[in-house]
């Protein structure tokens, strides 16, 4: 079997992890169910704020075997990392927003993605499914991690996500216009579903039959094959969908926020109405607004502040603005109470209006 190796490159022992004893708790609901704030045997999807590796071992006591599907869009280790330019308070602040910047190697990368790649399988039901987005810096290296972890006859399917509206240098190469969505699945079976996208022309196809398990020409009472106008396809593994865009009411200034068109697809082909959805790296929360439209609960995490507050907003702008908010689960916003959360808490942080600017 072939094996990535990295320098300290260490096995993860899952039984010592699930012996510690780190507790969220939840720290603000966003969305009671009534105005007195009960939950009693409700479902409430979860927002934690904090290191994934430590949310997912808080998880795995609960949720071992019982997320659906997890999607992810860490950082993609482009050696750079993102700085927010924000308005909070009537005042413009330039803020830490996430770390991309590993060092000259790759090896403290590949780790911690490795080490949380074994968390989440234990995760995810037996027919569950794992989709990584990434780009050309490291898909090359967590492809060799998923067939090591998952076993490379659970790789279904490779998306190429090809975003045509991104203006991308290349004096010495050809622009690069893609991203790499890698997808696993935990076991042999797995949900699947179809999906179809719209031709850019209607075709002219044969109609087609099933006789005796013979697939044939279907016929007119004069003998002559008969056609069908097909307007939708089904789509195949390279999907052109833009870079959402600041005219966009979807968009928030978070960096890397992905189009909600990308999700929808993934959701929907990966799992089914009622389903579990988790995003360990969730951003300004594209995943769990998706999961949400299309029926789905949801765990979502991150360890950025300023993303959770943005993932937030747009939850509690989608109540206003949606009449069936009754419909919808109440949201709790979890944390390990310490003196640095505390401090965040108290200051009314997550009440807070704040603003992603453009520019730097
Ligand atoms: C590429 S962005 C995700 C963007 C998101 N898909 C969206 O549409 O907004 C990656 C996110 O991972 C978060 N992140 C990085 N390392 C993390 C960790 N160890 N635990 C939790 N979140 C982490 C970052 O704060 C960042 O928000």
């Amino acid at each position: 079997m072939v094996r990535l190796s990295w320098t300290n490159k260490k096995d993860l022992d899952v039984n010592e992890l699930k012996d510690n004893s780190i507790t969220f708790e939840r720290v603000k609901l966003i969305r009671p169910i009534n105005s007195s704030g009960e939950m009693i045997n409700v479902w409430s999807n979860k927002l934690f704020w904090g290191d994934n590796k430590l949310v997912i071992f808080y998880l795995l006591s609960k949720f071992t075997d019982k997320i659906n599907l997890i999607y992810i869009d860490p950082p993609f280790a482009t050696g750079s990392d993102y700085i927010l330019k924000i308005r909070m308070d009537g005042n413009i602040l330039k803020e830490f927003g996430y770390k991309d910047n590993w060092g000259k190697n790759l090896d403290i990368y590949l780790q911690m993605m490795y080490e949380r790649l074994i968390l989440m399988k234990e995760l995810l039901t037996s027919n569950g499914l794992i989709i990584i987005h990434l780009d050309w810096h490291v898909s090359h290296y967590i492809r060799a991690i998923l067939d090591e972890i998952f076993g490379k006859d659970r790789f279904v399917n490779e998306i190429i996500w090809y975003y045509y509206n991104k203006y991308s240098a290349g004096k010495k190469n050809l622009p690069r216009a893609h991203d790499n969505i890698l997808i696993y699945s935990k076991g042999k079976s797995y949900t699947f579903n179809e999906f179809r996208i719209l031709r850019d022309k209607p075709v002219k196809q044969l109609m087609r039959e099933s006789v005796n398990g013979v697939l044939k020409n279907v016929k007119d009472e004069n003998g002559h094959v008969k056609y069908r106008i097909v307007h939708d396809k089904k789509a195949d593994d390279v999907w052109r969908i833009p870079c959402i865009q600041p005219a966009s009411s979807e968009w928030t200034g978070y960096p890397t926020q992905k189009h909600p068109m990308l999700l929808e697809r993934l959701i929907q082909i990966g799992s089914n109405e009622g389903d579990l959805i988790a995003d360990f790296f969730c951003g300004s929360g594209t995943t769990l607004h998706v999961a949400e439209k299309l029926n789905r609960k949801w765990i979502g995490c991150d360890n950025s502040k300023y993303a959770i507050s943005i993932a937030i907003q747009k939850f509690l702008k989608q109540r206003v603005r949606n009449s069936r908010d009754n419909d919808y689960y109440p949201i709790e916003l979890l944390a390990i109470k310490n003196e640095k959360t505390l401090k965040v808490f108290n200051s009314g942080f997550f009440n807070k209006t704040i603003e992603i600017l453009r520019g730097k």
